[in-house]
């Protein structure tokens, strides 16, 4: 009957008392800390036990905390990877283990059947949104740029470089004149972008800059202030994240566009768990999370309000 069916989904999507391992990357941005706050409440929603390893931004602590877990014989392991290399040996002894990996917001460049599922965005969509926007606002006029970029080898720093480089690609009015690191981080991107105004005329030369992330666009945003100029007027600023900072400076005038990157990544992992528990589903491979863009227009104080219902 359709009680009966209705009841065994109910039931095949129970996961509590389940006990999931996760190494996160570490604290180094709003988003992030977010992501490891909504991971949290959704295993507490599933009655999942979750077992929380920060990484501290270092690989091998993330690999140490990965063969803790299989150690432990945890029914799941999540990790999100601060890099996309380096990730065979241990992924193949979780396999070996038969604990299923589901990666949370970043790639790896290791063979797909090392892992149950990804649930990430598409992050060269979100250059490509993000270098669009730049396109489209500055409307044929010359434009140096600035890039600040997220942690060296990391997926998002890739691939937000090669969107943003794919939609420009058009457009001979708009380069790219500097590129460097500022790891994700708001002191970093503060650090780099003053480096780069004293480089270009005492900012005078930059028409926007591209941060892979706001926390680093909040960064830049005070290097810009400090220089005497006006973000978001005499530099332009675009990133990625959306998070509650971010619309208070959109809100302000002082930034311009970002891409939102759900900190959600952990609902969807522990559905896909849930179905291949249930009947051993083999998911969908590579779950996409939306990249939507938010300017001045998307009524930004009422944005940095939502955020608070979002785990931030
Ligand atoms: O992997 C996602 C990125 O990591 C976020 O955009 C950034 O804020 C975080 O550090």
């Amino acid at each position: 009957s359709l009680a009966t069916a209705l009841s065994s989904v109910a039931l095949a999507q129970d996961i509590s008392g389940k006990v999931v391992g996760f190494s996160q990357i570490g604290s180094e941005s709003g988003w992030r800390a977010a992501e490891t706050s909504v991971t949290r409440q959704q295993a507490e929603e599933r009655g999942v036990d979750l077992k929380f390893a920060d990484a501290q931004q270092k690989q091998e602590n993330q690999i140490k905390a990965i063969r803790g877990f299989i150690a432990q014989g945890v029914d799941a392991i999540l990790v999100a990877p601060v890099v996309a290399t380096g990730w065979d040996d241990v992924l193949t002894e979780a396999k070996e283990a038969e604990i299923p990996v589901v990666l949370l917001d970043r790639g790896v460049d290791a063979p797909e059947e090392l892992y149950l599922a990804s649930v990430a965005s598409d992050q060269v969509e979100e250059g490509r949104v993000a270098g669009q926007w730049l396109v489209d606002n500055v409307a044929g006029a010359d434009c140096k740029v600035v890039e600040l970029q997220g942690t060296v080898g990391s997926t998002p720093a890739i691939n937000r470089k090669q969107g943003f480089e794919e939609a420009i690609a058009g457009a001979s009015n708009i380069t790219i004149a500097r590129s460097q690191t500022g790891d994700f981080t708001r002191s970093k991107g503060k650090e780099v972008m003053e480096g780069f105004i004293k480089a270009e005329n005492g900012g005078a030369d930059i028409c926007a800059v591209y941060a892979h992330n706001d926390d680093m666009a909040v960064g830049a945003i005070q290097a810009i202030k400090d220089a005497g100029l006006k973000p978001g007027t005499d530099i332009l600023v675009v990133s990625i994240d959306a998070v509650p900072d971010i619309f208070t400076a959109i809100a302000a005038g002082e930034a311009n566009a970002t891409v939102e990157l759900t900190p959600n990544m952990a609902g969807p992992a522990f559905d896909v768990l849930a179905a291949y528990w249930a009947d051993g589903t083999e998911p969908e491979k590579f779950i996409i999370t939306e990249s939507k863009l938010y300017t001045s227009a998307d009524d930004p104080a009422g944005e940095y309000e939502r955020r608070k219902d979002l785990g931030y």
